[in-house]
């Protein structure tokens, strides 16, 4: 249970993370009473979700640069604003961003923080994102599991959704990632294991959309034990699932969850805009 004093609710949405806060106006300007709380609360849930909010680019610009410096994305091919992400699923799309389960631009050496995303157009069915706590999924771990993995290291690319290896995905949804060949591939080791470095706790740190193998072993060594863990981290029992709405916010924390967008909009189009925080190195 959220303890607080303030003019707002907090209701979890499952067991396992997420909750759906109203009564704040993310709009107006926080002051630094209630960004506290919001931090405190993505502490607690890692995800937390806002009703029917009015945010414009820059209110969307001012509430992210409240929780840190925004992190430019470093190979979505974007309007004339580098530093938000329009998300656009077209009717005839048939791939869409974020498809897989992922934790948001692993492979960079301090992937961000968390994103705020906010629904700018939605159907009336489909669509939902889910969301998977990694602290669940690493404290369900049996201890001689959390043992071998206490010192291992995954590396993390992304050649599985950008550049000319990921040209197909591109080509088949409206929001695409530089598949050029001037694209280069960014890697980075990160443990296998993280540690939030605000709340302390350890986490699963790798997800199917950059996490391509373990430090000092081959890919297909690797594919097995990778492959459990990524789908381990998404049992159901770790997830939630966010039914979105015009002016829908999701602010998630990309140290400890991992999400996964679901394209069930069939003719429909559907419109986010994403704005991420920078983060640090995860240890
Ligand atoms: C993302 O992976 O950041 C996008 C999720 C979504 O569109 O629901």
């Amino acid at each position: 249970m959220f303890e607080h004093d303030g003019p707002y609710t907090v209701n979890p949405v499952s067991g396992a993370l997420g909750a759906e806060i109203s009564g704040i106006d993310l709009g107006a300007e926080l002051d630094d009473y209630l960004v506290a709380e919001l931090r405190r609360a993505l502490l607690e849930y890692g995800v937390i979700f806002f009703r029917d909010q009015h945010l414009d680019t820059d209110a969307h610009k001012l509430l992210a640069k409240k929780f840190g410096e925004i992190f430019v994305h470093p190979f979505f091919v974007y309007g004339d604003d580098p530093e938000v992400v329009t998300i656009v699923r077209e009717p005839g799309d048939t791939r869409i961003v974020g498809e897989d389960w992922h934790i948001d631009t692993a492979m960079m050496p301090e992937p961000p923080m968390g994103a705020i995303m906010v629904a700018i157009e939605v159907s009336d069915y489909g669509g939902d994102t889910l969301f998977a706590n990694q602290y669940l999924a690493y404290e369900a771990l049996s201890e001689g599991m959390k043992f071998l993995l206490q010192d291992l290291k995954a590396i993390n690319s992304d050649r599985l959704v950008a550049g000319p290896g990921a040209a197909t995905r591109s080509a088949n949804r409206t929001t695409k990632a530089r598949t050029d060949v001037g694209w280069e591939e960014t890697i980075s080791i990160h443990p296998v294991v993280r540690t939030h470095p605000e709340t302390g706790r350890k986490s699963l740190f790798v997800n199917h959309s950059y996490t391509v193998g373990f430090a000092g072993m081959s890919e297909e060594e690797s594919k097995p034990l990778l492959g459990w863990l990524m789908d381990w981290g998404h049992r159901p029992e770790f997830t939630c699932r966010f039914r979105w709405g015009k002016g829908s916010v999701a602010f998630w924390d990309n140290r400890c969850t991992k999400h996964i967008a679901v394209d069930d909009v069939h003719n429909h189009r559907r419109v986010m805009r994403r704005i991420q925080i920078a983060g640090d190195r995860p240890y």
